[in-house]
Parts: C-alpha cells; structure tokens; sequence
C-alpha cells in the first residue's frame, strides 16, 4: 500500500485508528512507536498525515500561513445526505470563529475580543469559581464516595463557561446534551444510525446559541465576553461579524467547558494515581500551580488539533503536498523525550512543565488558558483541603470516542467520611 505521495505505508501507519481504544486510553503511548521511528506518516483510514513530535508540531503552530487552523473544527468523519439534511432543516451554519479562523482576519478579531481573558478582567470571576466548587463539594463530603465528573466537574466548568460567555443558567441540562453531540459531531465518528440523533442535537444547540444571542443583543450592557462582542460589533462590524458571533456562541461553550473539564478529571485521576504528589499538594497547597501545568502536559484534555497545509512543505525530512490535512497529536508532543526529560514520569516539580503544547501555540493559542488554570486550581484547592484522604475507586475509565477532546466520563473516588478534616476541627 502507498500514501498519496506514493510512499509506502509501513504497517502500523496503516493499522493507526484514533477511534480505537487504545488510542482512546492513552494516546501519547499508542503512537509512542511513531515518535520514535516514523515522526511523520500518512494515516489511510483517517486520511491525515499525523504528526508527533514537539519540535515539528510546535513550528507548525508558528506558521500559521503554510499550516491553516481553517480546518480545526471540520467534521473529521464526513456525515452521510441523512445527517446533512437535518443539520440544513434547523439551518445550521457554523462557521468561523477564531480558532479556525486564517488571517488576516483572525488578528484583528483576536486583539479586539483579547480584553476580557486578561488577568485583572479574570480576577472578578474568582470567587464565583470557589463559591461553585464549594457549593458542589458540600452535596457530597459527607457521602464518602462520588462521582467527580458527574457530580461535580461536568457542571462546574460548564456554569463558569455560561457566567463567562454570559449566558442564562436555566438552559444547563439542555446545553450539556447539546454540547456532547457536537463534539461527536466534530471530532468522533458517530454510526450511521446515530449520525441523524447528532445531527438533531447539533441543529437544535445552533438554534439555541441562536435565541440567546437574540437575548443578549436586547442588553448589550449586561457582563460576559459574548455581549463585549456584542458592543465592539457596533465599532467593527466588519471585524465582529453577525456570523462570528453565532458561531462563537456555540464553540465558545465547548472551547470553555468540555476542555476545563475533561483537563480536571485528568488532573485528579493523575494525581490520585500518584498518591506521593496527591500527599504534596495536600501538605503544600503553592505546590498546586506547577502540579496543574504538569498534569496538562502529562495528561491533557486535548489530545490532537489540525491544520491545513496550504502549500507543499516538509515535515521532518518527509515531504507534504499542498491540501494536506494534518493532525498534529499535542499529548505526543508533550511526552516527547527530546524536550521532556524521562517524559513519561510524572514529576509535578518539573520546571518546564508549562512548555506543554495542549492550549497549542502562538497566534492562535489558547485565550482561555488562564481561566482554565484559575479553575483547575482552585478545584484542586478545594479538594486537597477538604479531602485529602479521597482514594481513587477501582474501574475502568470509559471515553468518547474521538481524535480530540478527552477525558473520563466518570471518575468514581471514595475517602472515610468520617475522617474528613472538618468534622474534626472543633
Ligand atoms: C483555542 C485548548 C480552555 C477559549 C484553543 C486551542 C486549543 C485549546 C488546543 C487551539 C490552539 C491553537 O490552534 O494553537 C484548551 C484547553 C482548555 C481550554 C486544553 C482547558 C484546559 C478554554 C477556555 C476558554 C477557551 C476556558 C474560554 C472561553 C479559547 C479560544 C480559542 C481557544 C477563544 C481560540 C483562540 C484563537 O484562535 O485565537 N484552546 N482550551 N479555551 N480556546 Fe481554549
């Protein structure tokens, strides 16, 4: 079998499923053969080159010209006449937002919408993220066992995302069914079958981004980035576009939540799996910064992003025609030994932890990252103070299958509640 450059495909290139469990559970292991013996190779069943080390993928982020973001949220398995036409029956239309957006429009949209992710702005959305952590840890410290993703790391992340688009909270559960299914929609492979009950959520989520839209634009003076986007359209319209807007309306709950999430319920499953840094951080709460940007590099929740390669280039000595799709795996990045020392060890001491490649890098990197951060430590906070003794429960960790946004569905963890610290403190 040949690639379309007429390469041979060896093998294993051949046999590369990101749908598959193996990669589902561990992805920077299952293409750990790639990092080492073929950097570069064309993936037939996916139909991208895959690219897995940290210095080709870092200088593919730099060049956004050569490799395009315009692809990052194409759907990677292409849906069937069915799907399609439900998705044009609710008059769906997503289109581009930042994240795949080429310049050079993205840059001015960028600089023009940076203002509320900067740090002074973030500060006042502080104490709302504790309140909420808190709030759920209360409902559950005296059960001695939980469910963090479902009881805990699921809303948490996803109410922050509403406080911060700006959004009402009555449309929570809704937006929770909604928002699932547009990751399976855009990065899984859903069965023909289940293609048209996607298709159906996606539809109904546009149309609900929609109406609240509609709301916001009513009072545009209200907080949240959405209606910041909604005032700096009155100075650029051509910049700030009505599509922009929709579009955003919808990624934007994805790009805060899922990620923030699925990143925590890492983090923890990490940590307490690692029980001498679990100990640390409880002992040593300044520790917890570091341990953060550790987790995201050793266990990420975004595992692989794309571009499009838009004239012919060479990565790592293997040549790429124009119209190439990429898929550059992060998480591989991130435990490449040629710029982590020993990558696979967990070492929340590290000291170039936050080189990690999971918020991507450069023009487009991440806007959220410092929201995420302040977030996942001030779960971490919470949990190491009020349940330093929290185990993890025996299981088997379950994901959607997809090439991007992972993180376990559930995450079941037990402590003696009779031990916990606040029933002792008098
Ligand atoms: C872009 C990951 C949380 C908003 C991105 C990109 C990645 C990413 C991989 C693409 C970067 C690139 O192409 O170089 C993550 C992860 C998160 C997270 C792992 C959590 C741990 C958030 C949050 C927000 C957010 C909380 C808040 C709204 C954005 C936006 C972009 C972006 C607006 C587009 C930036 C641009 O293209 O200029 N993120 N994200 N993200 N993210 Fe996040």
């Amino acid at each position: 079998q040949s690639g379309p450059t007429g390469c041979p495909i060896s093998a294993r290139a051949a046999e590369f499923d990101p749908f598959s469990d193996g990669y589902q559970q561990d992805p920077p292991d299952y293409v750990r053969w790639a990092r080492e013996q073929e950097p570069v190779f064309y993936s037939p069943q996916l139909g991208y080159w895959v690219v897995t080390r940290y210095d080709a993928i870092k200088a593919i982020f730099r060049d956004n010209l050569t490799f395009s973001p315009s692809i990052a949220l194409e759907k990677i398995t292409p849906t069937g006449p069915e799907a399609n036409a439900v998705l044009e029956q609710y008059g769906y239309a997503m289109n581009r937002t930042l994240v795949n957006e080429d310049e050079p429009a993205h840059m001015p949209r960028r600089r023009i919408l940076m203002e509320p992710f900067t740090a002074e702005e973030l500060k006042h959305h502080e104490p709302m993220v504790r309140r909420l952590a808190r709030e759920y840890v209360d409902r559950f410290i005296d059960n001695g066992r939980a469910d963090l993703v479902d009881q805990m790391l699921w809303e948490v992340p996803l109410t922050v995302a509403l406080h911060f688009l700006g959004v009402p909270e009555e449309d929570m559960d809704t937006l929770r069914r909604y928002s699932i299914a547009h990751t399976v929609n855009t990065w899984g492979r859903p069965r023909p079958e289940e293609q048209v009950a996607v298709a159906h959520a996606v539809g109904n989520f546009w149309q609900y981004a929609g109406k609240v839209l509609e709301k916001m634009r009513q009072a545009p003076d209200q907080p949240g980035w959405m209606r910041y986007g909604i005032r700096k359209q009155k100075e650029h319209p051509e910049v700030v576009t009505d599509s922009y807007l929709h579009s955003m309306m919808m990624a934007g709950i994805v790009a805060a939540h899922e990620t923030t999430a699925n990143a925590t319920a890492n983090a923890i499953k990490l940590l307490l799996q690692h029980p001498e840094s679990w100990r640390e951080i409880c002992e040593d709460p300044s520790l917890i910064p570091n341990a953060v940007e550790e987790c995201l590099r050793h266990n990420g929740s975004v595992a692989a992003w794309r571009r499009l390669v838009t004239r012919d280039a060479r990565i790592e000595g293997v040549d790429i025609p124009a119209g190439s799709r990429l898929l550059i795996v992060t998480s591989s990045a991130n435990h490449d030994d040629r710029h982590f020392a020993d990558a696979d060890f967990f070492d929340i001491r590290r000291d170039n932890s936050s080189d990690h490649l999971t918020f991507g890098y450069g023009s487009h990197q991440c806007m959220g990252k410092n929201l995420a951060r302040m977030e996942m430590q001030i779960f971490l906070e919470e949990l190491t103070r009020r349940l330093p003794h929290m185990r993890l429960t025996g299981q088997r960790f379950t994901y959607v299958p997809n090439t991007s946004f992972r993180g376990p569905e559930h995450l079941w963890v037990e402590w003696d509640a009779a031990r916990n610290p606040e029933r002792q403190r008098p």
